[in-house]
């Protein structure tokens, strides 16, 4: 009987006890053995109890859960070659033959590399004695499959990340909150919204809260962005609108790569000499990751999941390590090393204030 592991890793997302199920169930349907492995890679590199063997009602109730039930980390023993050799060893005394990871880039980079080196990792398992060559023979090839299980929706070739949707529900559902307060005293609000170096979430949250202006990583307002907001909000004011919402990416920046703060936003809307509203900051902060899945992402990361199992077991040793993404309301198998290669590229294009080049790279999708 085949083992196939899951295991999530990189902050939580909603979504990810879906994962889970969806994982177990449809290895045990398909009459293989499933694995959790608790508190991500860190457990793969401790080994013992957090490597687990589960049955089918251990993950009753999952569907609906927010966060991780197996936990979750961000495991600085992983970055470094003695952790990987470690997990390595704890893989094959486990009989792990497959690994499903789901969580963000860097979890989905680290898997990666974890791949490139498993033949050196086997071989200084041997020759340090740790195994021995028979042990390691069944599992020359490591079967490892990502899910990309992220709130920021940033990783390039897919078109949803699983938890994305349920962080924007959250915003949107938080933002209306605000839009209460801020209505009855007529006040301006500077919200800022998580997403690290991607501004998928402050974008969308914008358009469906109706938020009077927005700031994102990818698109930096011109050198005149004081003068334009301030112009825009008036303009609504004068329409009549009682509130003001700014939403703001926390990665956002001006065009020259500063970084562009609440507080920023904030004095210019309070400025007496200007608009001089009554404003407020709200950083959303961890509310957007928590709390239920939406119907999206739990849909989504059951297909994918029960994909994820499909493609462990067609895989063979030729077979380049894949992903799951959905591209078009379809969900496919799609290269893990292109996807983390070009969001790379989508970050080190924002760094270098080539911020034309990030949000084509952010429109197009790789080929395959
Ligand atoms: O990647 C998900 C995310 O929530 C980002 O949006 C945010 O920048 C970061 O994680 C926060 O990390 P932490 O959970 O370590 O505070």
């Amino acid at each position: 009987k085949k083992k196939i592991a899951v295991m999530t890793s990189g902050g939580d997302s909603p979504g990810m006890n879906a994962v889970v199920r969806a994982v177990v169930r449809m290895a045990i349907h398909v009459g293989c053995d499933p694995y959790c492995v608790y508190e991500g890679y860190e457990g793969l590199v401790q080994g013992g109890n957090f490597i687990r063997k589960m049955e089918w009602n251990d993950v009753r109730g999952y569907l609906s859960e927010g966060g991780t039930l197996i936990g979750t980390a961000r495991c600085m023993a992983f970055y470094e070659r003695p952790g990987r050799l470690t997990a390595a060893k704890n893989m094959i005394l486990n009989g792990i033959d497959a690994l499903i990871i789901c969580g963000g880039d860097g979890s989905l980079t680290g898997a990666d590399k974890f791949r490139a080196e498993w033949p050196s990792l086997l071989e200084e398992l041997v020759s340090t004695g740790q195994l021995d060559a028979k042990q390691i023979e069944p599992y020359r090839h490591l079967n490892i499959v990502g899910l990309v299980g992220s709130i920021d929706n940033d990783l390039s070739g897919t078109d949803a990340t699983i938890g994305a949707y349920s962080a924007l529900a959250r915003i949107c559902e938080m933002v209306d909150y605000i839009e209460a307060t801020a209505s009855s005293h007529s006040r301006a609000f500077v919200i800022e919204v998580m997403g690290r170096h991607c501004g998928w979430l402050a974008l969308m949250a914008g358009v469906a809260t109706g938020a009077d202006f927005i700031f994102i990583p990818e698109k930096p307002r011109e050198d005149n962005w004081k003068e334009e907001m301030c112009q825009i909000i008036q303009k609504h004011r004068d329409w009549g609108k009682r509130k003001t919402i700014v939403i703001i990416a926390e990665g956002a920046l001006d065009r020259h790569g500063s970084k562009i703060t609440p507080d920023m936003v904030k004095d210019l809307l309070a400025d007496k000499q200007g608009l001089a509203l009554d404003t407020r900051i709200t950083t959303l902060g961890h509310v957007q990751r928590g709390g239920t899945a939406v119907a999206y992402d739990r849909m989504l990361a059951t297909l994918q999941g029960v994909e994820a199992v499909k493609a462990v077991l067609e895989a063979t040793p030729e077979t380049e390590t894949c992903f799951i993404a959905i591209t078009e309301n379809q969900i496919v198998r799609k290269p893990l090393m292109s996807a983390v290669r070009e969001t790379k590229q989508v970050a080190k294009a924002i760094e270098a204030q080539d911020f034309d080049q990030a949000m084509s790279l952010r429109d197009t999708e790789f080929s395959d």
